[in-house]
């Protein structure tokens, strides 16, 4: 059987607010292989977000593990996992964050520039990225100078620029209307299935987690559904 890129184990996120404890994400085991399409679902406040967060590296758990390629993220210094998040991961938010200042070229170029690429390498990746999502006659413009849907394809083109292994993505069509918002998601379930990448995306239509591999249902901080993943375990 493959072993896993990423797998948590009892993975725990909690909040002391005064005397309450809440308990955003309560005990959580996946497993998920390379090239995978996971889609993270659930209610407003399931725990989507944590869990997304806290498999990126970007919170702490309370209590529990993720590992990654066998890897405990806990074991790692803040230096060693910003480092292993700009060489393995790749982000996109429900909201773009692509610098304001930064042309779209630039803003995808932005994650090699900090990984010490050169400069005609960053270029000519990005240049070929621009070309996957449909935008090289955009190359030069500011985000302002976006439509939203532009904007997001810059955002999800700067999340591959460094080849990750894993893009983490929350509710990246949240803001989209919905043909845009369709548009999108097949934009990038083309450009990571195309180069096996494991997709791991929070949201709430159902029409795009149907097009996952898997589903993964989050109620109050818990797993209640591993859709698929029972009969795979039993391979
Ligand atoms: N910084 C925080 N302090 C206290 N409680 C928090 C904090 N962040 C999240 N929570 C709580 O943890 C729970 C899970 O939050 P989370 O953001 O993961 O939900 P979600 O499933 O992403 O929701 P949504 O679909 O609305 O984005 C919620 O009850 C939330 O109120
Ligand atoms: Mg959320």
């Amino acid at each position: 059987m493959q072993s896993p890129i990423i797998e948590t184990k009892e993975l725990t996120r909690e909040y002391r607010i005064g005397r309450d404890l809440v308990v955003a994400l309560g005990g959580v085991d996946i497993s998920i292989n390379q090239g995978e399409f996971v889609a993270v679902v659930g209610p407003s406040g399931c725990g989507k977000s944590t869990l997304l967060n806290l498999l990126g590296g970007l919170d702490q758990p309370t209590k529990g593990n993720v590992l990654l390629d066998g890897q405990d993220l806990a074991q790692l210094s803040e230096e060693q996992l910003a480092s292993l998040r700009r060489q393995k991961m790749g982000f996109i938010f429900q909201r773009h964050d692509l610098f304001p200042e930064l042309t779209a070229c630039e803003n995808i170029e932005f994650p090699l520039l900090l990984g010490g690429k050169p400069p005609v390498e960053r270029k000519k990746r990005a240049d070929d990225l621009l070309g996957q999502i449909g935008l090289a006659e955009k190359a030069d413009h500011l985000p302002d100078e976006l439509s939203g849907g532009q904007q997001q394809r810059v955002g999800i083109a700067r999340a591959l620029a460094n080849n990750p292994q894993i893009l983490l993505a929350d509710e990246p069509t949240g803001n989209l209307d919905s043909a845009t918002s369709a548009e999108i998601i097949s934009i990038l379930i083309q450009l990571t299935r195309n180069q096996g990448l494991t997709l791991i995306m929070v949201t709430h239509d159902p029409e795009v987690a149907e097009q996952a591999d898997r589903k993964l249902t989050l109620r109050d901080g818990h797993l209640v559904s591993k859709e698929r993943f029972e009969i795979e375990g039993m391979l």
